[in-house]
């Protein structure tokens, strides 16, 4: 049994953000036990962290990042999505070919996850298996709790990033049967976005996922021109998200669709029926898209929906800024176009950064009894000038909060 001190935030509901001031939690094998206000008398005599003005939440999750885009963080930010692709994003990607290359990469962008809380992810790789590999073993050593994809691209790209349909699938299957008994790093199906994947690659991995059991991550109604060439693809298909229906990739285990600005009422339907989640990136939005997406709307309309850092698409990892962001971005939308939809709170933004994400892994972003505590220390965000709320103080720190504000990180209960 482990035992902390300090003040605790978790989010119970979408609308409930519970704070417990000056409390304790218990920790037993990894797994939160309970939350007590006075140390009960069964824990008597046992050694206990103080975090003292502290404050426990718990990690993060990220539901969109492409790990192999973390050397362009920063970068190219005046372009949009097609240019940014075609003039940065795919030169950079062909280079994890070089697996030492790759190495060196992925060693950084997971020291520099968990340097920003985040515990749990869905990633992108890219279409290397060797190097995808090095990625998703580097994750499950870590024991971080990741869905990761080797991706398929097999049209519409340049050559050195263009997979025949048959070695896509060859390896894509190899790398399933690889990973596929990891305890928290799992492989997932990662056709990139239906622009970039022939109607053959997409059935194939239909069946692959079928076969398999697994689920499916992709771009989904990201931009107004991506909504709009993968209808004029597969018309038959009736939607972006129908594309995926109809080679079979839905219903085999979880749904990622990152972006979701753009949908149809089709892609609303779909999306619902599966359980998919709809991932927001506010930062990237802002950097390579012209959108916003309805987060108030359809969230009040049932669909599940994340956060996610999308780097490159954003430069900075922490979903912390874009809790903040997705609440910033709802006022625009509300603002530009009050009809339908609404403006979240920040109770409903944290949120989907930790709880309802987290449900994606298992037991994992919250921190009542029965959850795996992942979990960081947030310190150093109060003033001089006036007492906050511990949950005033977490608001705050996802608004100006750094890496240094996080004290300490927990996963499965141990200190990282
Ligand atoms: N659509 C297809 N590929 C990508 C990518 O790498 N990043 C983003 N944001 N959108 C994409
Ligand atoms: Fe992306």
């Amino acid at each position: 049994m482990k035992l902390y001190h300090g003040n605790i935030v978790y989010s119970k509901t979408r609308e409930e953000l519970v704070e417990c001031q000056n409390s304790y939690i218990a920790v037993q094998d990894g797994v939160v036990e309970g939350i007590y206000p006075v140390l009960p008398e069964k824990f008597a005599g046992l050694p206990v962290t103080d975090y003292g003005e502290g404050i426990l939440i718990p990690a993060f999750s990220d539901l969109h990042v492409h790990a192999p885009q973390y050397p362009q963080r920063g970068t190219a930010m005046d372009a949009l999505l097609y240019d940014w692709l075609h003039g940065y994003t795919f030169p950079l990607e062909s280079k994890y070919k070089d697996l030492a290359f790759a190495q060196k990469v992925y060693d950084a962008f997971v020291e520099d996850m968990i340097a920003h809380g985040t515990m749990h992810a869905v990633v992108f790789g890219t279409i290397h298996p060797e190097a995808t590999g090095y990625l998703i073993e580097r994750m499950e050593k870590a024991g971080l709790h990741a869905f990761v994809g080797k991706v398929n691209m097999d049209m519409d790209s340049p050559e050195y990033l263009c997979e025949t349909v048959e070695t896509s699938l060859k390896e894509t299957e190899q790398f399933l049967e690889k990973y596929m008994e990891n305890k928290t790093a799992k492989p997932i199906l990662t056709p990139r976005f239906a622009p970039t994947c022939s109607w053959k690659l997409l059935k194939g991995l239909g069946e692959i996922g079928k076969k398999y059991q697994v689920g499916v991550q992709t771009h989904l109604v990201e931009s107004r021109w991506e909504a709009e060439h993968s209808v004029h693809l597969y018309p038959e298909c009736g939607s972006d998200t129908g594309i995926y229906e109809h080679a079979g990739l839905l219903g085999n285990g979880p749904v990622i669709g990152a972006h979701f600005i753009f949908p149809r009422e089709d892609d609303i339907r779909l999306l619902k029926k599966y359980g998919g989640y709809a991932v927001q990136c506010p930062d990237s939005t802002l950097n390579i898209i012209a959108g916003i997406m309805q987060t108030g709307a359809l969230s009040d309309r049932g669909v599940n929906i994340g956060l996610g850092s999308d780097i490159a698409g954003a430069a900075n990892l922490g979903i912390y800024s874009q809790i903040a962001r997705s609440v910033q971005l709802s006022k625009l939308k509300e603002f530009y176009e009050p009809e339908g939809n609404r403006t979240i709170t920040f109770a409903q933004a944290f949120w989907m950064g930790t709880k309802h994400a987290g449900a994606l892994f298992g037991n994992v972003g919250s921190l009542e009894p029965g959850y795996q505590f992942d979990a960081l220390v947030i310190d150093g965000i109060t003033d001089p000038f006036h007492a906050l709320t511990p949950s005033q103080s977490i608001e705050r720190f996802c608004y100006l909060g750094e890496t240094g504000h996080i004290k300490a990180r927990y996963l499965a209960g141990e200190a990282v």
